[in-house]
């Protein structure tokens, strides 16, 4: 199966010890603002959430590691019920590591796993109309912009949900015709 060119980055299973790095991103406020993390809990209490979501992820949650040069550096998530479309979401984890193309290497690897590894027919995202890089990533991988979600907040301004998506087709399609080049 043809798709766009292979992601810059990796994903792998996410082990149990994986939490404790996770949790450690949320030490830096900033990012739990830019990530929408609840801030201000104890260190033990980001590990703990983030072990039991490794341990015993929600039925419906397949989150994969995002490993670059043998680190972890962030994750993606293929979320939903609907067998044939998932809602794909990505974090990476320092913000001294943003603007490197990590995020695009993440996302595009997340619609690479869903297309290829479970089959989906339609991959969708909703990112906050304020959060330019998340906007940035999902066009440059040639989702096409398809609504608006919820109002909310962003960085303490008014915002609202920009919704996208991409069928298996489309994104096959994209060949050398598509955006994003990893190198
Ligand atoms: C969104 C996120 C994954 C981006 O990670 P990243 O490694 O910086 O992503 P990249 O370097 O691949 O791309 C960022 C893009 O945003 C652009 N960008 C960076 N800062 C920007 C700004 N202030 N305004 C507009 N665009 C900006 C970059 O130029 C880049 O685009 P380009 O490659 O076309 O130049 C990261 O910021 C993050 O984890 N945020 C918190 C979680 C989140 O918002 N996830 C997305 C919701 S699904």
């Amino acid at each position: 199966m043809h798709g766009p060119a292979e992601p810059a980055v990796t994903l792998r299973v996410l082990t149990p010890q994986d939490a404790a790095v996770i949790a450690g991103w949320a030490s830096d406020p900033q990012f739990c603002r830019e990530a929408e993390w609840t801030p201000g809990q104890a260190a033990y209490e980001y590990e703990r959430f983030q072990r039991r979501l490794i341990e015993t992820p929600p039925k419906d949650l397949i989150r994969l590691g995002v490993v670059s040069e043998g680190h972890l550096v962030g994750y993606v998530d293929l979320h939903g019920a609907d067998p044939d479309r998932r809602e794909l979401g990505f974090v990476i984890g320092l913000r001294n590591l943003w603007g490197h193309g990590l995020g695009l290497g993440a996302a595009a690897a997340g619609l690479h796993h869903g297309f290829v590894e479970l089959g989906l027919q339609e991959i969708w995202a909703e990112a906050y109309e304020a959060n330019r890089r998340s906007t940035r990533i999902l066009r440059r991988l040639g989702l096409r912009e398809t609504g608006f979600g919820d109002i909310g907040e962003f960085l303490g301004a008014p915002t609202r949900y920009v919704q996208f998506a991409i069928r298996a087709d489309e994104w096959r399609h994209q060949g050398s015709h598509s955006a994003f080049h990893p190198h």
